[in-house]
């Protein structure tokens, strides 16, 4: 970090390789100290190479025991050694390279190239991971052909995996085995892995639409052999459904899942050979919860999916990665929406958008979705690059129509099959199977920040029009001042006096009831013709149809109509969010003083309370006026004139107070609800304040712990007088089913849950007893871990007593213990940084493993807002100074988990001084990763 920051790559900057790689054969002598790598490639330079273009060999941490271009050592030279790797001059136009290193599985902690997990070991190898293997052009544009051989002991490593399909096996001398693996498709490294262990196998058959039959198989630990079941059911959906909704079908004879304890990411999508995060493998109804359920289901769903976005076609270069990732988690998205999760996906991913990605994009990270210049790759497998990335294509669809988005698809995979290209590609194929000019709409890929819309109406009755105003800006982001307008899509209906959609017209296109608005300007008008009667209220941005913050000057009562009626599961929800938003907004604006106009508040019992949703964000509790700071509370409104959440002013007093008017409409919008019969899944998410980390973005600089509080109290004051229908509520669902992966079931579950914690945090009478009653009842881990969340605040003998016994019971199955880890990391009861320190030495914490790191780390920085963010700056350096260990053994990991620092500049001033100090203090330290060390400097830098 002292040292100067290493040299960005740009965009601008690429050129297509000088050489081909046409045959590659890998051979390991696999051993956990010392593995012995042998690598022969014949390379051919290109047409359009100059002659005397050099080939360049990327490689890192290398032992090179041998390095021969047809048969001779390079000297002198031929053969240049740089920070990259090798760089060979004066080859002929073909060659064939043999190389030989060595690595060392059991001290590679990074756990990227060949590592050592858990006894066996293991490859990850995107983005550049390949080159800590053997010497190799570490690039996604040069695909070949790989032969890999694998030879290991046979009593250690009895199972020897590798991707394509296994060619030939057997013993030999000394109790050692090999196996040789050929892919034929041609690939770019980081799509190569190896596996080695001592691994039971759990297997299913597929056959494919055209009759292929093909071998599902999950490897994983012995003891783990009866935690598979979802796993390979999950994967036989995700095939199915690729085929029937996308029209694409698995290639291979066999497709292998492997499941590793020490895993960076979350899952990787190796042809025909994913390596997964046991996490997201592993499932027992005892063991995990509905939310478990549905994320193996969508990442197994995600990796599978990869083999035809990502794999048959692939990425040209790292600054396409939403290439690959935005359409992927795009297909995942919809896998989901169809076959699990139907209409509330789309709300937990856009709350999930909103919590997470919108603060990204307006934070010192912000970025396009494909980036122009990064130092370290590794950091760009961000919110914006997949979830913004997915919203785009998104929109394309909506922009284009299904009929037409779906030929495009077909186009691109068609045309592409085989290649490495761009985001450029995409658009341009899609353009062409809709006939339409998108140049417009690839900004998207290219404008980095959240766009404002600002939407505005007025009916002329005796014209039967509407006429609406769109407005849209998008506010500077690091590196980039001045921004362009997007090409926006905004789906919109006009609801009638029966809850009913309008019928009408806009510009020459037949009568409908539902409209997509194209923005293409800053400012647009648009008019709605036909219109027989006034509409009561306005849907605007249907499902949402594009990733922006919307503005469009709705009072209450409009908004209280579209969360009681509207027919859009999104829209309805987010009429409520705004709700509760502004709710929230005017309480913070208030600072202080809320005990006389608090209907919902108590004497102060010293306790405070907080549950999580199924998302992991904090979602209920409270906290007393003690934990207020006003003095200290510097929570600013966002700049109203960029619109957006900033702009509150119509309903929030802004006196000081509680919007008393506005709470009084939401609890009775909420009454209405718990009296009528909702779908509970579609109640579960209506009774759902704004995330924590959502509501910060709405303030320029603010005090986490009093929008934590303002939160807290918005929650008693619309829910408080309504205990005895949550109640009742509660006691309906008390038959619920406590066992079947339906949505029905999932859906009460989830209510069920929502309603404990509320209860709880509402100190509501016999709540912290119901709690300890369903953990004990539970049958299932989704109810067990639903009253833990609700406790998880509450400092009562019941919480201690529960999470004790969790702990107890579940002490040797790590990843149930991640959630007790959590639980406790995440707890807002007094002496949070004491228990954190104590929670690193439980003789289940290891520093080395990711799960547990972030298991612990992460709910402390996410949810512990009282600890984490503690006036005094100590939550920061306790957390500065464990990036630092972490950093040493995995930079990757360390990176992803400094981001909660890089927020600083939105903070109050006493704790923005006080994260700062904290980043400062881990800038000047020596010899930091370049991962960890990228973050820190993009945090701090001035632009
Ligand atoms: N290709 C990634 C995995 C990856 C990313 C490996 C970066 C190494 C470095 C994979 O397809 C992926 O996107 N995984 C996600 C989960 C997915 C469901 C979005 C992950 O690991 O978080
Ligand atoms: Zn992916």
């Amino acid at each position: 970090m002292k040292d100067a920051a290493p040299r960005p790559i740009l965009l601008s900057e690429y050129r297509a390789p000088d050489w081909r790689v046409e045959a590659l054969e890998l051979d390991f002598d696999l051993d956990p100290d010392a593995t012995r790598v042998q690598s022969r490639l014949r390379v051919r330079r290109t047409a359009e190479a100059a002659p005397d273009a050099p080939l360049r060999l990327h490689g890192r941490d290398l032992e090179r025991l041998r390095l021969e271009v047809n048969g001779v050592a390079p000297a002198g030279e031929a053969l240049v050694e740089d920070a990259e790797g090798l760089l060979l001059h004066g080859l002929p136009d073909a060659a064939e390279i043999v190389i030989e290193t060595r690595v060392h599985p059991a001290a590679n902690t990074a756990l990227e190239g060949l590592y050592a997990s858990g006894g066996n070991l293991c490859t990850q190898c995107e983005p550049e991971g390949f080159r800590r293997i053997t010497y190799f052009p570490d690039r996604p544009d040069v695909l070949t052909r790989y032969t890999v051989r694998l030879e290991a002991d046979a009593a250690r490593y009895p199972v020897l995996l590798a991707n394509g399909n296994r060619v030939a096996a057997g013993a030999l001398a000394g109790g050692r085995h090999y196996a040789v693996w050929e892919d034929p498709f041609p690939k770019p490294s980081y799509l190569f892995a190896l596996v080695a262990g001592d691994l039971a196998c759990r297997s299913q058959r597929f056959v494919t639409r055209s009759g292929r039959e093909v071998a599902l198989e999950v490897y994983v630990e012995h003891h783990n052999q009866d935690r598979c079941d979802h796993a390979l059911a999950s994967l036989a959906r995700a095939m199915r459904y690729d085929e029937e909704a996308f029209g694409r079908e698995y290639d291979l004879d066999v497709y292998m899942i492997v499941a590793v304890d020490d895993f960076n990411m979350g899952a990787m999508e190796n042809k025909g050979l994913n390596l997964f995060n046991a996490k997201y493998v592993l499932a027992s109804p005892d063991s995990a919860t509905d939310d478990d359920y549905v994320h193996i289901e969508s990442v197994i769903a995600h990796e599978y999916f990869h083999n035809w976005s990502g794999n048959r076609v692939t990425c040209r270069d790292w600054f396409q990665l939403s290439l690959k990732e935005g359409l992927t988690v795009f297909r995942d998205q919809e896998f989901t929406t169809d076959c699990t999760l139907f209409g509330v996906k789309r709300i937990d991913d856009v709350q999930r958008l909103r919590a997470f990605q919108f603060p990204e994009d307006a934070g010192p990270l912000a970025h396009p979705v494909r980036p122009d210049r990064y130092t370290e790759i590794n950091n760009f497998y961000t919110l914006t690059v997949y979830e913004k990335g997915a919203e785009v294509i998104r929109m394309l669809r909506t922009l284009i129509g299904r009929e037409a988005f779906r030929q495009g698809l077909d186009l691109y995979f068609e045309r592409f099959d085989g290649q490495a290209v761009t985001t450029d590609d995409f658009v341009a194929v899609m353009a062409e199977a809709a006939g339409r000019d998108l140049s417009l709409f690839q900004r998207w890929y290219r404008q980095a920040g959240t766009p404002r819309v600002r939407a505005r109406s007025a009916f002329d009755a005796a014209a039967g029009e509407l006429r609406i105003d769109l407005h849209q800006h998008t506010p500077p982001t690091p590196g980039e001042a001045d921004k362009q307008p997007l090409h926006i899509p905004l789906r919109m209906a006009l609801l009638g006096g029966d809850g009913a959609a309008l019928s009408g017209r806009l510009g020459a296109a037949p009568e409908a009831r539902e409209w997509v608005l194209e923005l293409t300007g800053a400012e647009q008008s648009f008019r709605l013709t036909g219109l027989r009667e006034a509409p009561v209220a306005i849907s605007w941005l249907r499902g949402f149809s594009a990733p922006v913050l919307l503005d469009a000057g709705q009072d209450a009562t409009e908004l209280a109509y579209i969360a009681t009626f509207d027919d859009d599961a999104f829209t309805r929800w987010d009429a409520m969010q705004e709700l509760l938003r502004r709710a929230v907004i005017a309480r913070v604006q208030g600072a202080g003083d809320t005990s006389q106009d608090d209907p919902g508040q108590r004497a102060d019992t010293g306790q405070s309370h907080t549950g999580q949703s199924h998302t992991g964000q904090s979602h209920t509790g409270q906290s007393h006026t003690g934990e207020r700071h006003t003095d200290e509370g510097h929570t600013e409104p966002a700049d109203p004139a960029q619109g957006g959440y900033g702009q509150r002013s119509t309903d929030t007093t802004g006196t000081g107070q509680a919007d008393t008017a506005l709470e009084t409409l939401i609890r009775e919008a909420m009454a209405a609800l718990l009296q009528n019969t909702v779908e509970p899944v579609v109640l579960a998410t209506l009774l759902e304040l704004p995330a924590h980390r959502e509501l910060l973005e709405a303030f320029e600089h603010a005090d986490p712990v009093a929008v934590y509080a303002a939160r807290q109290a918005v929650e008693r004051a619309v829910f408080g007088p309504l205990a005895d229908s949550l109640l009742q509520q509660q006691a309906a669902l008390a038959g619920v089913d406590d066992g079947a992966f339906t949505a029905t079931a999932m859906g009460s579950r989830r209510l069920l849950n929502r309603i404990l914690a509320l209860r709880v945090a509402l100190e509501a009478p016999g709540a912290v007893v119901d709690a300890a009653r369903q953990y004990q009842q539970a049958r299932s881990q989704t109810l067990r871990m639903g009253a833990l969340e609700a406790l998880n605040d509450a400092d009562t003998r019941q919480r201690t007593e529960l999470l004790a016994e969790f702990e107890q019971h579940n002490r040797n199955d790590a990843l149930v213990l991640d959630k007790w880890f959590g639980l406790e990391a995440g707890s807002q009861i007094p002496g949070g940084l004491e228990r954190l320190e104590r929670l690193l030495e439980h003789p289940g914490f290891r520093w080395s493993n990711p799960n547990r790191v972030r298991a612990v780390l992460g709910p402390f920085m996410a949810h512990n807002h009282r600890h984490f963010h503690q006036a005094d700056g100590a939550g920061y350096q306790q957390i500065a100074g464990y990036l630092e260990r972490l950093d040493a053994l995995n930079p990757q990991t360390a990176a992803a988990l400094a981001r909660p620092l890089t927020r600083w500049r939105r903070l109050d001033p006493v704790r923005s001084a006080r994260m700062r100090e904290a980043l400062e203090r881990l800038a000047a330290r020596d010899g930091l990763s370049r991962d960890l060390a990228d973050v820190i400097q993009r945090a701090l830098a001035d632009s």
